[in-house]
């Protein structure tokens, strides 16, 4: 199995990443760390313990990350993911505290540790692997790859032309765009093709187990904000797409291409450029940008995981 790392701010679509990873014989999740994001990083710490809680497995480690970004606002998505950050349906709560280290701490030890190169997966802001990068850039080394959720080809959400995540902590992510490490991007461009359509969520709340009844509840919480805010006719389940690749490499399709962040413009800040048609030719391709998911497969497999995780 792939060994993972997670950092993520839990969130509707965030907490399907977690079950994916859980669900799937082929990542061994070494530990998830948290951010804040989609709501404050207290609210995001416990919605990852209590997804753990509900898929049985609170063995998996987690650590208490960023409270707010390295520079600028705070920025929160509590308006698309509730006061909880992940509200909806009920879930257990949390029975095992956070490790003691921070989630800085916790990633450089289990990188350090670690015998072979480690897959870092970040679906919420760039925050903990910002810092990470900037006091310990040796530990490059030691990461395989790192693939995010974050940015677009095309346009925004949280403004006009900023996807939230970049939006949250664009100079993060500029540590992290310089860092050479092997990076993939998943924006907005790819998940805006991973909508759980009503027959999608009917397979979720068809299965005879309580986690795929839970996933059911949270799609039509996270509906009713697309539908309300962005007139989506059925929610793009953004971060379990940074998984689905790790499991099956054709349900996405990428291309090598340049990308920046904007962190200044007036009103621009957190934008990703990626130069799909090379007009930046003195600038040499930093990312693997994914352009073309097969959601059919994307679908079946985060379907087969919850069944996974859920059947008796
Ligand atoms: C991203 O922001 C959050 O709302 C989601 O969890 C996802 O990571 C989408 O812009
Ligand atoms: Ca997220």
């Amino acid at each position: 199995p792939v060994p993972v790392l997670l950092d993520c701010d839990p969130g509707h679509d965030d907490a399907v990443a977690i079950l994916l990873a859980l669900g799937s014989p082929d990542i061994r999740l070494l530990g998830i760390t948290s951010c804040f994001g989609n709501c404050a990083v207290e609210d995001a710490t416990r919605n990852a313990q209590r997804v753990l809680a509900l898929a049985g497995r609170e063995d998996v480690p987690v650590a208490v990350g960023a409270a707010g970004p390295m520079r600028g606002e705070l920025a929160l998505g509590n308006y698309v993911h509730g006061i909880s950050g992940l509200d909806g349906p009920e879930l257990p709560e949390p029975t095992v505290a956070p490790v003691e280290e921070t989630a800085v701490q916790f990633l450089a030890r289990t990188l350090d540790e670690s015998p072979e190169p480690v897959t870092v997966v970040v679906t919420g802001p760039m925050t903990n692997l910002g810092h990470l990068l900037t006091e310990r850039p040796d530990l490059t080394e030691k990461i395989r790859e790192l693939i995010f959720m974050g940015g677009s080809t095309e346009r925004g959400n949280h403004t006009p032309t900023a996807e939230f995540n970049t939006y949250a902590d664009p100079e993060a992510l500029d540590v992290v765009l310089r860092s050479g490490v092997l990076l993939r991007m998943v924006g907005l461009n790819l998940t805006h093709q991973a909508l759980a359509t009503p027959a999608v969520v009917a397979r979720m709340s068809e299965m005879p187990h309580e986690v795929g009844r839970t996933c059911a509840a949270w799609m039509g919480f996270f509906g009713d904000s697309y539908h309300r805010i962005w007139e989506f006719d059925a929610p793009p389940v953004h971060d379990p797409c940074t998984i689905a690749p790790l499991l099956d490499p054709d349900v996405i399709g990428w291309r090598d291409c340049f990308v920046a962040v904007e962190l200044d413009g007036t009103w621009t800040r957190g934008t990703t450029v990626v130069d799909l048609h090379d007009r930046y030719p003195d600038e040499e391709a930093n990312v693997q940008v994914a352009l073309d998911l097969d959601a059919e497969r994307y679908w079946d497999l985060v379907l087969a995981a919850l069944d996974h995780l859920g059947a008796p």
